[in-house]
């Protein structure tokens, strides 16, 4: 496995990452049970993955508590990165809001300590902007609890170049985490070279797209999570029809090499200027294993370039 420096931090985090959003369950994704996603994180550890990524909203708890039982043991091992900013009325999609104020902060750090069962969290990443609370306020409550030992370096999710920049006048940042995959491209043009000026390691999530640049799926699949919603397009309509008509060229690409579409997708995203570690999602102790021969080759020039054809940004 090879360990990367995670913007102007001292971390080291390992170029595959864990993605504990599906294990969190509902109302998002099905999960195969709570001892096969113990049974994973602990398989995702052995096999050298160092650096899990979770959040409060993942299953209301649940991702949080699962990462914080099966890393009790080797806490001192792993990189713990999880979130806030997202917070909930009811257990319910509809009652999800974004909430960035100093208030929220001071409330939700300590309740992830408890529920991820440690004394500080390595990462710590405001997961949207809310769009209202001043970055100061937000940057200035981060720094207050870093302070306090609670945390110890600051990130952000989903935030784009100006907000960043807003950010940095109050404090420093030491990642973004953007989704970002061979079907989703949009942080290449202005947010990577930020981050590369900034020294700001890009973590990507969804390097899969969900799951769809595994190859696993066809034109007629009908999801039955929240990507049914078609909540960012990639999912439903001509959109996921076209996606899919490029994931099947890739499929025959990744066949020929010798390696699965899914390994083919997320070995693009770990080869990208500024890519720290790619977030993959997994269910399973067999998709980490499978998930985890992503890393350490690259495909022959040829097939990078047909790679690139294949999935160049229109327009
Ligand atoms: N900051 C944010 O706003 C944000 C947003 C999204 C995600 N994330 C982070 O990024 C992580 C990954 O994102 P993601 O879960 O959306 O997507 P992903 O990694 O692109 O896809 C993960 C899904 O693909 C399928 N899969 C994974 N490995 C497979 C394999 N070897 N064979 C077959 N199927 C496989 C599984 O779903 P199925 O088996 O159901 O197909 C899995 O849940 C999350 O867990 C989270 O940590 C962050």
């Amino acid at each position: 496995m090879e360990y990367r420096k995670l913007g102007s931090s001292d971390l080291k985090v390992s170029v595959i990452g864990f993605g504990a959003w599906g294990i969190g369950g509902a109302p998002f994704w099905s999960t195969e049970g709570d001892t096969m996603s113990v049974k994973s994180i602990k398989k995702a550890f052995d096999l050298g993955i160092n650096f899990f990524d979770t959040a409060p909203v993942y299953g209301f708890g649940r991702s949080e508590r699962l990462i914080g039982r099966a890393l009790k043991p080797v806490r001192d091992q792993v990189i713990l990165a999880t979130k806030c900013g997202l917070r909930w009325q009811k257990e319910t999609l509809s009652s999800i809001s974004k909430v960035a104020t100093r208030e929220s902060i001071m409330e939700e750090i300590d309740q992830s300590l408890k529920r991820l069962d440690t004394d500080v969290i390595d990462l710590y990443q405001v997961h949207w902007p809310d769009g209202k609370t001043a970055h100061e306020e937000t940057m200035e409550a981060l720094l207050n609890i870093r302070e306090q030992g609670k945390i110890r370096y600051i990130g952000v999710s989903n935030y784009s170049v100006q907000e960043m920049q807003d950010c940095l006048k109050t404090g420093p940042l030491v990642s973004l985490q953007p989704e970002y995959s061979l079907l989703q491209r949009a942080i290449e043009k202005e947010t990577v070279p930020f981050c590369l000026i900034h020294d700001i390691g890009v973590i990507a999530y969804s390097p899969l797209a969900s799951g769809v640049l595994t190859g696993k799926y066809d034109r007629d699949t009908k999801f039955k999570d929240w990507r049914s919603k078609g909540i960012i397009g990639q999912f439903t309509g001509e959109a996921y029809q076209r996606n899919i008509e490029k994931v099947e060229r890739l499929k025959k690409i990744a066949e020929a090499a010798g390696k699965t579409c899914g390994q083919m997708a997320v070995n693009w995203v770990v080869r990208q200027p500024g890519v720290a570690s790619a977030l993959v999602g997994v269910k399973n102790d067999r998709q980490v294993e499978e998930n985890l021969k992503s890393a350490g080759w690259q495909p022959d020039a040829p097939v990078q370039d047909e790679i690139d054809r294949i999935f160049a940004v229109e327009g």
